[in-house]
């Protein structure tokens, strides 16, 4: 039975995933467990980071003992690029919540090696044993981190070229598409589903089908968000509009 919560918006389904983070983060520091975030990038997690912070300010979070792995950056942009995922990170959760730069990690998207980096990363991410919690989003074509459809289920963090209907849809972060970075450093899908637990938020009509078929399709390496019926501890968080298209039984 897949775990499936679906809320009236997309505001709730951000506000629900915020809350399985909080949960987590304090069950680890009640229980003295280490707590490894692997934190997503894009528009779906904004409200999910917005109220991290507000717990943080009003005392109710802290993240002093929390290590955070992102899943990916863009190949040729430095991590004080504007429209880098470093930047992204630090301006929406990392400098609002306390999270020091030596606790949070993301690959390095200007480095001159970009192969050696994505070897250089997952090696980090593996060696700390993997997120005890994983965020994802899913993308339109249910790609998960940058991991496109023809992703092989068992990849590793390299270097990919981007989908065009990817680079379209991040276009709109950049003052011209033509700026967007053709390639990025992403976790593979294997790196993901070594994660303890995986909450995926997908907001919006634009991501039905993909939420759909991620979860009633068979396990297709066309269709990359489906890998994560191969993990049993993946709960789903969606709006109204993102559940649209599941069967009624899910
Ligand atoms: C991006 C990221 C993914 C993200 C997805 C959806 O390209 N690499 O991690 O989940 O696309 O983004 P959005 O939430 O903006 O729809």
């Amino acid at each position: 039975m897949v775990d499936v919560s679906v809320h009236d918006s997309a505001d709730q389904a951000a506000h629900d995933a915020a809350i399985a983070i909080r949960d987590h983060v304090l069950t680890c520091v009640d229980h003295k467990q280490p707590c490894r975030l692997g934190l997503a990038t894009g528009g779906t997690p904004l409200p999910v980071y917005r109220d991290l912070v507000r717990w943080v300010r009003s005392d109710r979070l802290r993240f002093d003992d929390v290590t955070t792995f992102n899943l990916d950056e863009y190949v040729g942009l430095a991590p004080d690029h504007p429209q880098s995922y470093h930047e992204y990170m630090r301006q929406n959760l990392f400098d609002e919540a306390g999270i020091r730069g030596c606790n949070a990690f993301l690959p390095i998207g200007s480095v001159v090696d970009p192969n050696q980096e994505a070897r250089r990363y997952e090696s980090l991410v593996v060696d700390a044993g993997g997120p005890t919690m994983q965020l994802l989003g899913i993308g339109r074509n249910g790609h998960i981190g940058f991991n496109e459809p023809g992703s092989p289920l068992d990849s590793i963090t390299r270097v990919v070229d981007l989908a065009d209907d990817t680079i379209a849809a991040n276009s709109r972060y950049f003052q011209d598409i033509s700026e967007v970075p053709r390639q990025a450093i992403t976790m593979g899908i294997g790196t993901i589903l070594r994660s303890h637990s995986i909450i995926v938020l997908a907001t919006g009509l634009a991501k039905a089908d993909a939420v759909a078929r991620a979860i009633q399709d068979p396990v297709d390496a066309s269709h990359p968000a489906s890998a994560l019926q191969l993990h049993s501890r993946v709960r789903w968080i969606l709006d109204r509009e993102a559940a649209s298209l599941l069967h009624s039984d899910q």
